[in-house]
């Protein structure tokens, strides 16, 4: 399979359902439905979403089953890429190649557009068929603890109580597990669930969620450093001007290289029991660790 064609489709497919999801812009009040579109239509990766996806067929499933929670995780993103960008967090001006939400429509409507596709997420969650082992409750719990206070806000929070401090690289790491990994894993395992997956299947995807989502952060990091903002979508070299905590920070660039390297190794070792099913999973790991944007 060609990845970038397969990836071109997938983006495409997640498009049309995300657009069918969320309120029209057209609908009132048409100021949150445009800022809310303005963002989720700015043409991010769709990684999200494309794991899990990836995840049912991996463990047998229709990729019908998972378009819903592949909706419910990239609108989590996108609030969560909508909120961080806003001046009290990593005060941001460009993100997937436009103007910020806040920067066009306000803070004040950036806010707002944040809260409501957070919420929109749980809406589609809590509508999908679920399984016979996992009820669409079951999928909204597991969704409502990777976003919440313990996991990807919990990152948000030490990553601005960590800015200018010196840490070390277990502590970024925890940061980066929280932030940007648990939403990976929970991407996952949400797409498998939506075809029953055993809990050895589910372990499996923990396990390599973990790894590449922590190695994506430590990407994020370095191209931050390494990448120009044009290339990026998103302005460049702001995690040394905001003194984050980050990989290339603690370890330099070519250690966080590195450490990138061995977790992306970890991830591809633990998708074993997928067999040929794992595929695409594999090919997607291996194309994150070489990207550019
Ligand atoms: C950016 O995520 C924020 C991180 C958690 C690193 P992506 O790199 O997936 O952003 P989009 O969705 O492609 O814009
Ligand atoms: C963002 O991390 C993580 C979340 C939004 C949860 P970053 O702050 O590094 O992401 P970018 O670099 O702004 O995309
Ligand atoms: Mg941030
Ligand atoms: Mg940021
Ligand atoms: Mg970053």
């Amino acid at each position: 399979v060609d990845l970038q064609a397969y990836l071109v489709a997938r983006q495409a497919l997640i498009d049309e359902a995300l657009d069918r999801a969320l309120p029209p812009a057209s609908e009132e009040p048409t100021t949150i439905h445009q800022a809310m579109r303005y963002s989720l239509f700015a043409g991010g990766k769709r990684l999200r979403p494309i794991l899990c996806v990836a995840a049912a067929e991996a463990v047998g499933g229709q990729i019908e089953e998972a378009m819903g929670p592949a909706c419910a995780v990239e609108c989590i993103h996108t609030y969560s890429l909508i909120h961080d960008d806003l001046p009290c967090m990593d005060d941001d001006d460009l993100r997937r190649g436009r103007p910020t939400c806040h920067k066009v429509y306000g803070e004040g409507m950036a806010v707002l557009a944040g809260d409501a596709l957070l919420t929109a997420a749980f809406e589609i969650l809590a509508g999908c068929a679920g399984s016979p082992r996992f009820s669409a409750g079951v999928l909204v719990k597991e969704l409502s603890i990777a976003a919440g206070s313990r996991w990807l806000i919990a990152g948000q929070v030490l990553d601005l109580e960590n800015e200018r401090r010196v840490i070390e690289v277990d502590d970024v790491r925890r940061v980066h597990e929280a932030k940007t990994a648990a939403l990976l894993v929970a991407s996952l395992r949400l797409g498998a669930m939506t075809a029953d997956a055993s809990e050895e299947e589910l372990a499996a995807l923990t396990r390599f969620g973990r790894a590449l989502g922590l190695a994506f952060q430590i990407i994020d990091d370095i191209l931050d450093v390494t990448q120009s903002s044009e290339v990026l979508g998103k302005s460049a070299g702001k995690d040394v001007a905001a003194g984050k905590a980050t990989y290339p920070a603690t370890l330099g660039l070519e250690g966080s290289r590195e450490e990138a390297r061995r977790l992306t190794d970890e991830a591809l070792a633990a998708l074993g029991i997928f067999g040929e099913r794992g595929e695409m999973l594999r090919q997607i790991g291996t194309w994150l660790l070489a990207r550019k944007y």
